[in-house]
């Protein structure tokens, strides 16, 4: 890998705030950003789509490697997520897709099939990853690495509110439940587990706000003459 810039990884479990985080970084540095949850998420909803079984899983890895997906920039400035020329941007976020997304994303042949595409997102001037294994496996030469967590009642209050400002109705324990089961499986799987990587930065969000916690990566960037 020659000349792709620097990279700042932001790995942790779902709800500790990581989209948010990244994109407002990548915003303050002028970078790219690989939203990597929201890869598993869209061959999630492709396998749906075509009612393909997941254990084909040779086929899997094909549909990984080609699978037709652009996020372009809208008019509002906001990203379109289009998957095989659809608009799925909000169509990915349910909890059934997460859900089924973290089950895609146990099986080796899916995270081979999508390595190379999420590399390729590391370009000049930089680019921020937000994932679950973006320090420890797609990009270990990361110059900073950050594990970002909260409690997982926390995470749950997030995702609830996130939820209800949609007009969703929540169930918040039910909510608690699948947010540790998809913790344990995320942490336990035998292939990139939810791990911090070696010399990560981890921060506890649970009682910080969305700004403390962009000018702590940030204070990290500008020690590592990044800013
Ligand atoms: O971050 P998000 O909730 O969108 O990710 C959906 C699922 O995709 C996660 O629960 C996780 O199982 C999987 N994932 C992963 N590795 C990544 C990003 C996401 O295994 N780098």
């Amino acid at each position: 890998m020659i000349n792709q810039g620097p990279v700042i990884t932001i790995d942790g479990p779902s709800g500790a705030g990581k989209g948010t985080v990244s994109q407002l970084i990548a915003e303050k540095l002028g970078w790219h950003i690989l939203d990597s949850g929201a890869l598993y998420r869209l061959l999630s909803l492709a396998v749906s789509h075509h009612g393909m079984s997941v254990d084909d899983t040779e086929t899997l890895k094909v549909l990984a490697e080609h699978l037709d997906i652009q996020f372009e920039q809208s008019e509002d400035g906001k990203i379109d997520i289009v998957l095989e020329g659809e608009i799925v941007t909000q169509a990915i976020r349910t909890e059934e897709v997460g859900n089924n997304a973290s089950k895609l994303a146990a099986i080796p042949e899916v995270r081979e099939g999508l390595l190379l595409r999420q590399r390729a997102f590391s370009q000049l001037p930089g680019l921020v990853a937000d994932g679950r294994d973006m320090g420890t496996v797609v990009f270990p030469a990361a110059q900073i690495k950050v594990f970002l967590t909260a409690s997982a009642e926390e995470r749950a209050r997030r995702r609830s509110s996130q939820l209800e400002q949609k007009g969703e109705s929540v169930d918040f324990d039910a909510l608690v439940k699948t947010i540790k089961e998809r913790d344990e499986r995320d942490a336990n799987r035998t292939i990139a587990p939810l791990v911090p990587a070696a010399g990560a930065l981890v921060i506890d969000s649970t009682d910080l706000t969305i700004e403390q916690v962009v000018e702590m990566i940030f204070a990290e960037t500008v020690k590592a003459g990044l800013a």
